[in-house]
């Protein structure tokens, strides 16, 4: 599906921001207020369609209350006050018969569909998800993390210490991931480097997507989980493997050398200053005069009141790890003091950005 460019999108997206605050100014301010305040019900709702595999259900056409109640195992007439909340928020469509249909907003909970978001509302509705946040009022108290506090160990150590809980989050991850590499791609010319390093790649969706669409690039594909994740399967099944080498690297070890550009993706954002400090050292270390530094995160834009979904995942990461996520004035910074020069931030049509920066 080709994306309109960035500024297109930015400019539909004020307009929706616009009309957003119209319809809050509409209405009383406490009942606006009211609205909010009441959203994380709805995202329970949302949670409990997911984990029924309502859209599913609802696949070959809409289907009675009592049908859809049969198929997913559930109690009809709460199914039904269930789904008429949804439907009358847009997900699903309620008919005059009664009946229940998928809609594009319902699709996008199915599993397979598109850019799914099933993996991301099985997390946000999640108990322990829940629990991690009826601490966030502590952290705002602090500014210390509360996930550690309350778990008794870091984020990434509780997700290896529950790993059913590890796989929910991977998945919510991986629904979130899957709607930036097609902006990624679409907005920055991977072409001209000869060699491409995804430090701490995961999976490596978005490395594969690099080369398979410039066929010149050679990737190298580092990550402390290659031997469990699956990248050598994805690389083979993509006709990629001998394009790219697979190696098992840790974000506070030794940098794969040999790279033009080293690409580090939602690795940042997830540490306080000193380790990203750290981080961005070791990688600085790694490369060669003239290579590029690509960091891809969510970029906090400088205007006041601006919307943007950073400023809720910012809130996220300092509750889960005590990361943040920064403006690309702070970016500067950490880079300068990483050896690096900040060259350019390049928008993309998605909430993602690239910071760009050379070594000094
Ligand atoms: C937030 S994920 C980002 C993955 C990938 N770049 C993406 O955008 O999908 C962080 C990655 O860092 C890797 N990692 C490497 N060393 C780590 C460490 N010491 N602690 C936590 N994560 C580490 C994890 O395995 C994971 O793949």
């Amino acid at each position: 599906m080709p994306l309109p460019p960035a500024r297109v999108v930015r400019a539909v997206e004020g307009v929706r921001t616009g009309l957003q605050r119209l319809a809050r100014k509409l209405a009383p301010a406490p009942f606006s207020l009211l609205e909010m305040v009441q959203g994380a019900m709805l995202s329970q709702a949302l949670y409990a369609a997911a984990e029924l595999r309502v859209a599913e259900a609802l696949r070959d056409g809409p289907l009675s209350a009592e049908r859809l109640a049969e198929r997913v195992g559930a109690h009809p007439q709460t199914l039904q006050r269930l789904m008429r909340l949804l439907a009358s928020n847009g997900v699903f469509a309620e008919r005059k018969d009664g009946a229940f249909a998928l809609n594009p907003m319902g699709a996008a909970l199915l599993e397979d569909a598109p850019m799914s978001m099933r993996g991301i509302a099985v997390l946000m509705g999640h108990p322990i998800h829940w629990e991690d946040w009826s601490h966030f009022v502590d952290a705002v108290r602090t500014g210390e993390p509360s996930l550690p506090k309350l778990r008794g160990m870091t984020a990434f150590e509780f997700m290896e210490a529950k790993p059913e809980y590890g796989e929910v989050f991977m998945k919510g991850m991986g629904a979130m991931s899957a709607t930036e590499t097609e902006p990624l791609l679409a907005a920055y010319d991977f072409s001209r480097f000869g060699t491409v390093v995804d430090f701490c790649a995961g999976r490596g969706d978005l490395l594969t997507g690099i080369l398979e669409k410039s066929p010149g690039v050679r990737g190298i594909l580092a990550d402390p989980r290659v031997a469990e994740n699956g990248a050598a399967e994805l690389l083979a099944e993509r006709g990629l493997a001998d394009r790219c080498e697979v190696v098992t690297a840790d974000l506070f070890g030794p940098v794969p050398e040999g790279g033009d550009a080293y690409v580090l993706k939602h690795i940042v954002h997830d540490w306080p200053e000193e380790q990203a400090l750290r981080i961005l050292r070791n990688v600085r270390a790694a490369m060669r005069p003239g290579g590029r530094l690509l960091l891809m995160e969510m970029v906090v834009p400088d205007k006041p009141n601006a919307a943007h979904s950073s400023k809720l995942v910012d809130l996220w990461l300092m509750l889960l790890v005590g990361g943040m996520e920064r403006t690309s004035a702070q970016y500067g910074k950490l880079l300068t003091e990483a050896g690096f020069r900040l060259e350019r931030v390049v928008q993309t049509p998605g909430a993602i950005s690239v910071v760009e920066a050379s070594v000094r």
